[in-house]
């Protein structure tokens, strides 16, 4: 429940909107005064009368009875205090009533989102900074499916240009094909990095010619292609596997070779296609943008070529309301002149392409030196934060039964919570330690909380699930029920910013306000009908915290 809006929409103010009374309504500081405050000054000007005059008009004219219990005018403040009771009534049926489905909505009937993914370059690593756009667009896609969206993933394959073409070079000279069978991406990447290392012009033109073969369709070199796609696609599917990721399409680059053809002459006919030093470009200096080159002087496509020709794909199969493309901010400029050149060419719909862009992630110890050379690979960091989780939750609690499956979802949730806690465009610093502080702001301790809540359900055994349980709640639990109330709208203006970041915030906040209460009161020791309020509370608690960790892909583990 929205109160902010709540308040403004029963008070009119003569020349004032809903939405800036609600933008002015605030949690004052002391709450015993009241749960929410409307400052009157701000009106003063507009009504021609004294704040206190107003607090008080506007205090008779509102409803008292439905969610807001109690209203007073003082100093010039409008102070308003919830029906607690009422709250808590409300909140734990919904939320019971909803139990997995709490916080989603039919928001997106009817809609169709693209969500363009992780996007992984086939035959090369599978690194550290595929992370942010990977779990930030599982996560995406989770959000607005519980919104009601049709959601497309696509992982926009980087499978088209002249590095294949080293890679075959590479291969016929050194490779070897039980090696290269078993070694899988690994064993690829250390031929190409060889290939890169040791080319000479001789070798580079050998490449171009292989890299030729590919396109003209001939068989070894297409054999060769699609096995090494198929090596780094077995290899990528396991990682999405530990990170509950999906896709609806892995339509690559390659893909749209024959579809650009059709775009160059759209652009042609339509007067937007200039030479420049040979090349074929899009002048855009009038929109400040550096062009946007379409073909390169030797007539080869280029980057931004697929792109227009795949949105253009996206709109005729998809019919997308919005196509979100999670891509690091280093591709602002690419974005920005493809959206452009699309609306250009008359695609009204170019409006509805959404460049989501996210910072750096880095490792807090820097250039960490793999088994596999420079780039840290993403299986690394998640396979090491594992053990560590494996050696805390070990030390924790070693009668734990199936500590690895507790540390899996440990590892793997803060490896994902680390990319997905701050807003999308921090640079990030992933640390270890931090990310496994069972104190932080960390999935850990959110997991940790469920594992204490849920424990505390098993000690009580059965208890009464009423409608009433005649207890108006405390401080921490009025808290704590305003945390889960607000879980929706949570949800929905996630969304909204492209943030799951508010979901990951949202977790720690109630997991926080769950342990204030937690501490504070007592609940199995409580009389029979705070007992009873206080585990439906608890289990209330439980329930969205999952539904909320499940949204960023992380898993609870039932005990820890
Ligand atoms: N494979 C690209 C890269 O690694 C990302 C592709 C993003 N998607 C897109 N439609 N351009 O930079």
């Amino acid at each position: 429940m929205d109160y902010k809006r709540y308040i403004a929409e029963n008070l009119q103010i003569e020349g004032v909107s809903a939405e800036e009374i609600a933008e002015s309504v605030a949690v004052p500081p002391d709450t015993a005064m009241g749960d929410y405050a409307l400052p009157c000054f701000k009106f003063a000007k507009v009504l021609r009368k004294s704040p206190v005059a107003i607090a008080e008009s506007l205090k008779d004219g509102f409803p008292v009875g439905g969610a807001i219990s109690e209203v007073s005018a003082v100093n010039g403040y409008l102070n308003f205090k919830i029906d607690r009771k009422g709250l808590a009534e409300e909140t734990l049926g919904r939320i019971f009533r909803e139990k997995e489905n709490y916080g989603s909505s039919d928001l997106g009937e009817g809609k169709t989102v693209c969500i363009d993914y992780s996007s992984v370059n086939i035959a090369k690593p599978f690194h550290i900074g595929h992370l942010s756009t990977t779990v930030l667009g599982g996560a995406l896609y989770r959000i607005y499916r519980f919104l009601g969206y049709r959601c497309v993933g696509i992982n926009h394959l980087g499978d088209y240009g002249t590095q294949f073409g080293k890679l075959i070079s590479a291969y016929k000279r050194w490779g070897d094909r039980e090696e290269v069978r078993k070694g899988g991406i690994h064993a690829i990447n250390e031929l190409y990095v060889r290939f890169t290392n040791e080319a000479d012009e001789e070798m580079e033109r050998e490449a171009r010619e292989n890299f030729r073969l590919i396109e003209s369709g001939d068989r070894e070199a297409n054999e060769l292609f699609e096995w090494f796609k198929e090596l780094t696609l077995a290899y990528v599917k396991t990682i999405y596997e530990k990170l509950n990721i999906t896709f609806d399409s892995y339509l690559g680059e390659r893909f749209y070779t024959d579809k650009m053809q059709p775009v160059v002459d759209e652009l042609r006919e339509k007067g937007l296609l200039q030479e420049s030093r040979g090349a074929q470009i899009v002048d855009l200096e009038e929109y400040g943008m550096s062009p946007c080159i379409i073909l390169r002087s030797d007539g080869a496509s280029l980057y931004a070529t697929r792109d227009l020709a795949a949105a253009i794909y996206r709109k005729n199969t998809y019919d997308f309301d919005r196509c979100l493309y999670v891509v690091a901010y280093q591709q602002n400029l690419h974005f920005k002149q493809i959206f452009k050149v699309l609306e250009l060419m008359g695609k009204e719909w170019a409006k509805d392409l959404v460049h989501v862009a996210y910072g750096m992630v880095s490792l807090e110890d820097g250039a960490m030196s793999t088994r596999k050379g420079k780039v840290v690979w993403l299986e690394d960091v998640i396979a090491k934060c594992v053990e560590k989780a494996y050696r805390i939750v070990d030390e924790k609690n070693p009668a734990l039964e199936n500590k690895r499956e507790v540390a899996e979802k440990v590892g793997v949730g803060a490896v994902v919570f680390g990319a997905l806690c701050n807003n999308k465009i921090k640079d990030i610093v992933f640390s270890y330690d931090k990310a496994l502080n069972f104190e932080g702001e960390t999935s850990v301790y959110v997991q940790y909380t469920c594992a204490r809540a849920a424990s505390v359900l098993a000690k009580a055994g059965k208890y009464a699930v009423k409608q009433d349980y005649g207890v108006t709640p405390c401080a921490q639990e009025f808290e704590l029920l305003k945390a889960l109330a607000d879980f929706p709208d949570t949800v929905a203006a996630a969304a909204k910013a492209y943030e799951p970041s508010y979901v990951a915030r949202f977790c720690v906040d109630t997991a926080q306000k769950f342990n204030r209460f937690y501490i504070d009161c007592k609940i199995l020791q409580a009389e029979e009908n705070v007992r009873d309020f206080r585990l439906a509370l608890t289990q209330a608690t439980l329930a969205v915290l999952t539904n909320a960790l499940g949204l960023l892909g992380i898993g609870v583990p039932e005990k820890m």
